[in-house]
């Protein structure tokens, strides 16, 4: 009779689904940057178009994928005994806060922009010059707020590699 030892715990898989759900939740949020700077320098009429896929990103890829990152993250903090451990409030409390960004100012902010951005092109024709001040406004928050969310979750990486 041979003895089978399992090649991986379950731990360690609900650990691989968690960082799995980290990235794709958060990996294309650091491409944004990108995408924006592109489209408003070569086709801005393709801007409202980019704040719809923002949007629905994060309806259907971000939240989900947080929701995921949680309940994997409270199957480890159980098993593990990690509950009382900093590591684990402070993945907790950014996980409440980017939830709470996205719903509350990401969404609402980028939906405002696709109509903005759609009723200034379409009121003073093509090029970068039609957008209004106050579609510049609303980008302005929305970088504010992706760029905290951006650091929120690279510190939250850091915290949960490092477990200070
Ligand atoms: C934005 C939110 C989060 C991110 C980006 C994140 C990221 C990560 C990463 C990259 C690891 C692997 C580190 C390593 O094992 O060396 C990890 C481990 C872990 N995470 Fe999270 N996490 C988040 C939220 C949470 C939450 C909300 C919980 C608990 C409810 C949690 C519980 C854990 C635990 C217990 C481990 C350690 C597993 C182990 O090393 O044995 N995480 N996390």
């Amino acid at each position: 009779m041979t003895m089978l030892t399992p090649a991986a715990s379950l731990y360690e898989v609900i650990l691989g689904v968690h960082v799995m759900a980290v990235v794709i939740a958060f990996g294309v949020t650091f491409a944004y940057p990108i995408m924006f700077a592109v489209a408003a320098r070569h086709d801005p009429r393709g801007l409202p178009l980019m704040h719809r896929v923002e949007y629905t990103i994060e309806r259907w890829l971000i939240s989900p994928g947080l929701l995921v990152v949680v309940v994997a993250g409270a199957y480890l903090a159980g098993k593990g005994h990690h509950w009382s451990e900093f590591f684990v409030q402070w993945g907790l409390g950014a996980t409440v806060l980017i939830g709470a960004i996205v719903g509350s100012v990401m969404i609402p902010t980028a939906k405002r922009a696709e109509q903005t951005a759609a009723r200034d092109l379409a009121a003073a024709g093509e090029g970068a010059g039609a957008l209004s001040d106050e579609y510049r406004a609303l980008t302005r928050r929305l970088t504010t707020f992706g760029t905290l969310l951006s650091v929120l979750v690279l510190i939250t990486i850091l915290f949960m590699a490092i477990k200070p």
